[in-house]
């Protein structure tokens, strides 16, 4: 009889990792030391971090850490249980109130992550029924929440409205959903939102936003990609992440009043799984806050990023179509993008190596991202060391 365990050691990405690993170029799963926000400590060497989600810097900032402490005083470590039942607290319900007012809507819900959220809220909305019609881009967690969901699911062109509007009339009949992210992960693309919502009221689809790169950067003072385009009512759920700008986790859809409803009484990631701990939350509330009440932290941000960029395409690197505090070095070969990371590495810049399927095939690149409080010193260390790694391994010439 076959044991199920016999096909591990023949299994040939991990015989890949094996080698990456005993050669010194595995580039996953790295132990930082210590970290205080904009550099790390990983095997006992100070990098600058340019590889983390932590665009605003709140990990680290006073009010942030003191929220989260006082909670932990107040209501304990854990919820111990689900929202549906013994999970809900009171700071549960007020930073749904605050997030629906922040993101521009009625009602919002709160999950244990941002995937969570995505699988919650599209299981809940689709059936067999109904059709998906996603870009081709779009995060892994939405891509399993649309197979869980038994939908009919068609992918279009990343960003080509063309080829949205060509699969829009082919299903002009059927109740449908666009599923696009606002800040494209590994590209720092923009979706072309003005032009997608109004192809979704041609064709009587609704429109679904992942924001999780958007939300804290994107649209004024940090409330996301449908503020930055001006099409906040044109979006009919949003959906973000705590992960990155803010400081945490844990995840939040966001719609009209029904809508949300209708999804808490069937998103079984939220029913079957416990709260949000107190100290989560608060952390939220504490970034919410320092955002309503400063909208410079999304400005430094970009700030920062375009500094990077622009001396980056001038070096002579592929920076794609990056607008956003998402700056990725285009490399396309596989070997070279890993040769190109541990560069890096050696050179004290911490970023991360993205292949396939990560990113689509012969499109490796190293995806860098910055934060609103790395240093002007900070940003010059990072460029020369780009200069010296792209010098290095041919990526760039003199
Ligand atoms: C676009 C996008 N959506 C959803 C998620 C999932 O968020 P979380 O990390 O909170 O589970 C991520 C995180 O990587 C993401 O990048």
């Amino acid at each position: 009889m076959a044991d199920l365990f016999e096909k591990i050691n023949k299994d040939p990405m991990l015989q890949v990792v094996r080698v990456a690993k005993d050669q010194g170029f595995y580039p996953y799963f790295k132990p930082l030391s210590t970290t205080e926000g904009t550099e790390v400590i990983i095997d006992g060497k100070r990098l600058i971090m340019i590889g983390s989600n932590n665009y605003l810097g709140l990990t680290t900032h006073p009010a942030v850490r003191e929220a989260a402490m006082d909670a932990i005083a107040t209501f304990g470590t854990s919820c111990t249980g689900s929202r549906f039942l013994n999970g809900t607290l009171d700071l549960h319900k007020e930073l749904e109130r605050r997030l629906a007012s922040f993101l521009g809507k009625e009602a919002a819900l709160i999950f244990g992550t941002g995937y969570q959220a995505n699988l919650g809220a599209l299981t809940a909305l689709l059936g067999k029924d109904d059709i998906a019609i996603a870009d081709k881009e779009i995060h892994a967690s939405l891509v399993d929440a649309l197979t869980m969901a038994g939908c009919k699911l068609k992918r279009f062109r990343h960003n080509d409205v063309n080829d949205l509007e060509r699969l829009l009339k082919e299903y002009e009949g059927a109740s449908k959903l666009v599923i696009v992210d606002g800040v494209y992960s590994m590209g720092g693309d923009l979706a072309p939102l003005p032009e997608i919502t109004a192809l979704a009221k041609k064709y009587n689809a609704r429109v679904y936003l992942d924001d999780a790169h958007g939300l804290g950067v994107m649209g004024e003072g940090g409330r996301g990609t449908h503020f930055h385009f001006n099409c906040v009512d044109d979006v009919d759920v949003v959906m973000g992440t705590f992960s990155k700008s803010f400081a945490s986790l844990g995840g939040v859809v966001a719609g009209s009043k029904d809508v949300i409803e209708y999804i808490q009484h069937k998103a079984r990631s939220l029913i079957f799984s416990a709260s949000m701990p107190p100290a989560n939350v608060a952390t939220v509330m504490a970034c919410v806050d320092i955002l309503e009440a400063d909208p410079s932290y999304a400005q430094k941000v970009h700030r920062n990023a375009a500094k990077v960029r622009n001396a980056l395409r001038e070096m002579g690197f592929n920076c794609g179509e990056s607008v956003t505090p998402v700056v990725p070095v285009i490399i396309g070969n596989d070997m070279s993008t890993v040769f190109a990371w541990r560069a890096c590495f050696d050179a004290g810049i911490y970023v991360n190596p993205v292949l396939p399927p990560g990113v689509p095939p012969n499109k490796s690149l190293l995806r860098t991202s910055y934060m609103a409080t790395h240093t002007d010193e900070q940003l010059d260390r990072v460029i020369e060391a780009f200069r010296a790694v792209g010098l290095k391994t041919g990526l760039i010439s003199e």
